[in-house]
């Protein structure tokens, strides 16, 4: 087999970032604002992927994305990636925000999202990801859970192609 496709661990491709939230990341109320925060799912959630294809990989889409309380400024973010599924050539990444008081060390989790990347050739075509390894019955359910999100969300995608040039 293809070493570049031989199986991974869940463990091999988790990324855990954090950032000081600074105030020219928030909005009036004092808190991060949205974009902000997609921002850094997107950007974590991406290394977490790429750590797993080893590959270019492209955001295909964001869901579930809860912001359950907000972020403060001065506060740290400590985002969290971990892939849930790998599927031919997309996988599935579960990204985590926290909260963290820098001077008490409590901590809150404030956002959870689920993003899917797409793996890419060197001539920007979708192309194979290596399987999961599931090691644990907790791990096994992880993955079978992701592949039945990804089924309902290859059923309601949308298929219209772009106009001839663009
Ligand atoms: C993502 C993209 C590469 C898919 O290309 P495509 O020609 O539709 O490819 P396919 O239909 O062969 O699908 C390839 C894989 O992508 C998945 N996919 C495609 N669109 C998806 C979507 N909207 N949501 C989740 N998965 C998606 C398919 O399920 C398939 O997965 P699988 O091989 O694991 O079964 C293409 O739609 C694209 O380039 N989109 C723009 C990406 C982008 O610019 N992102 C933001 C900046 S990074």
């Amino acid at each position: 087999m293809n070493d570049a496709l031989k199986g991974k661990t869940f463990e091999e491709s988790m990324v855990e970032t954090a950032e000081l939230i600074q105030p020219n990341d928030g909005n009036h109320l004092g808190n991060v604002f949205g974009g902000k925060v997609l921002s850094m799912i997107d950007l974590t959630g991406a290394m977490a992927a790429m750590r797993h294809c080893r590959t270019i990989v492209v955001t295909a889409s964001m869901d579930r994305v809860d912001f359950r309380h907000p972020i403060r400024i001065g506060t740290l973010a400590i985002v969290k990636a971990r892939l849930n599924g790998a599927f031919r050539t997309s996988v599935e990444v579960g990204v985590d925000i926290f909260s963290e008081n820098p001077l008490t060390g409590a901590c809150c989790k404030t956002c959870t999202a689920l993003v899917t990347y797409v793996a890419l050739d060197n001539k920007g075509r979708p192309t194979p990801v290596p399987p999961l390894i599931c090691r644990t019955p907790q791990e096994v359910e992880r993955q079978r859970a992701a592949e039945e999100r990804k089924r309902q969300r290859d059923q309601e995608r949308p298929r219209e192609s772009c106009p001839n040039g663009f």
